[in-house]
């Protein structure tokens, strides 16, 4: 029987926000929105919503008249089967986080949904998505582009609201939107902090409670490195230095990369470093000897910006 263009479609009304599943259906409403000259600000995660998912929504709410946020644990973008399942999914948290957030729409499809049997098409991004996590998670900003690209045709927004602590995924999705012609302002937002200064993830529930506490060794790297740079210091080898001898405080931290890299191009940074420079971060936890749980991974970073050299001044 051939499916009329709602058959496909599940939308429940709750409170004040909608919960669409599929693309068709989101389309159509997305369709109706810009025949109506609403601006659409769209916020893509995976859920387990936190502050800094809820920071984007205020980003996207400030360019946009209705904010749509979208949920979908994206499996090609995890190349360890054992994060993509003990990844968090609290939807009905979630929703009510939206809810009281004033989105408007919550998309929340099914992979077979945003992954139709038999696909063929990937979206790959170049230089960019090689260094860094690029490098340690094989395959990962390719999961990520072709995702994004898929949830901007389906949501067709006007704004996307990504988070700088995803400095490198924010670069990738830019340039992809940029290359693929996409009509769609891709707008970054500040990194949200625990009071301690850890930044906000999804994956922080699953820390054991030891390597939580060690976790802020993450933001102290961060902030020495920057203290070093206000106090005149230029060079990258000392700087890197300085950040591995910071995280080797904390013993149950292993680092997967700490690089200096130029923030545009990422490009490794010089070796004195004259321009501003991302301090990028991967470190992975692990629980302390007899503890159950397997190492968690976190990213953080900082965009260093060394004073100008003062000249002589003159006469
Ligand atoms: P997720 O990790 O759920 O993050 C969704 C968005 O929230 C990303 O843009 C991320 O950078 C931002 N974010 C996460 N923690 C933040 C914090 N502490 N402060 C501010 N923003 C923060 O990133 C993804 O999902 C996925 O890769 C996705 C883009 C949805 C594609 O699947």
């Amino acid at each position: 029987m051939p499916s009329s263009p709602t058959a496909n479609t599940r939308t429940v009304r709750g409170e004040n926000v909608d919960v669409v599943h599929t693309i068709r259906g989101l389309q159509q409403r997305a369709d109706t929105e810009r025949a109506a000259g609403c601006r659409i600000g769209l916020v893509p995660t995976m859920g387990a919503l936190h502050a800094g998912h809820l920071a984007l929504v205020e980003e996207a709410r400030r360019r946009a008249d209705r904010v749509w946020l979208s949920i979908f644990v994206n499996p090609t973008q995890f190349n360890d089967f054992q994060d993509l399942a003990r990844y968090p999914r609290t939807l009905n948290e979630d929703l009510d986080k939206c809810r009281a957030a004033g989105v408007a729409l919550v998309f929340a499809p099914d992979a077979s949904e945003m992954y139709p049997d038999g696909g063929q098409t990937w979206v790959e991004v170049g230089e960019l998505a090689q260094p860094l996590c690029g490098a340690t998670r094989p395959g990962h900003f390719r999961g990520v582009a072709t995702v994004v690209s898929k949830l901007f045709l389906a949501a067709k927004p006007h704004v996307a609201v990504f988070g700088e602590k995803d400095f490198q995924q924010l670069a990738v999705i830019r340039r992809m939107a940029r290359d693929l012609l996409f009509d769609v302002d891709v707008i970054g937002a500040p990194t949200v902090r625990e009071p301690d200064g850890l930044a906000l993830s999804s994956r922080n529930v699953n820390l054991d409670p030891e390597a939580r506490r060690q976790a802020t060794v993450l933001v102290r790297a961060l902030d020495a490195a920057e203290r070093a740079v206000a106090a005149g210091e230029r060079n990258a080898a000392a700087l890197l230095h300085g950040v591995v001898r910071e995280i080797g405080k904390a013993p149950l931290a292993r680092i997967d990369y700490a690089e200096l890299r130029d923030p545009e191009s990422l490009e490794p940074s010089p070796s004195v470093l004259e321009c501003p420079s991302l301090l990028a971060l991967a470190v992975l936890f692990d629980s302390p000897e007899g503890a159950p749980g397997v190492p968690v991974r976190l990213i953080d970073n900082r965009v260093l910006a060394p004073k100008p050299r003062t000249g002589r001044s003159s006469p």
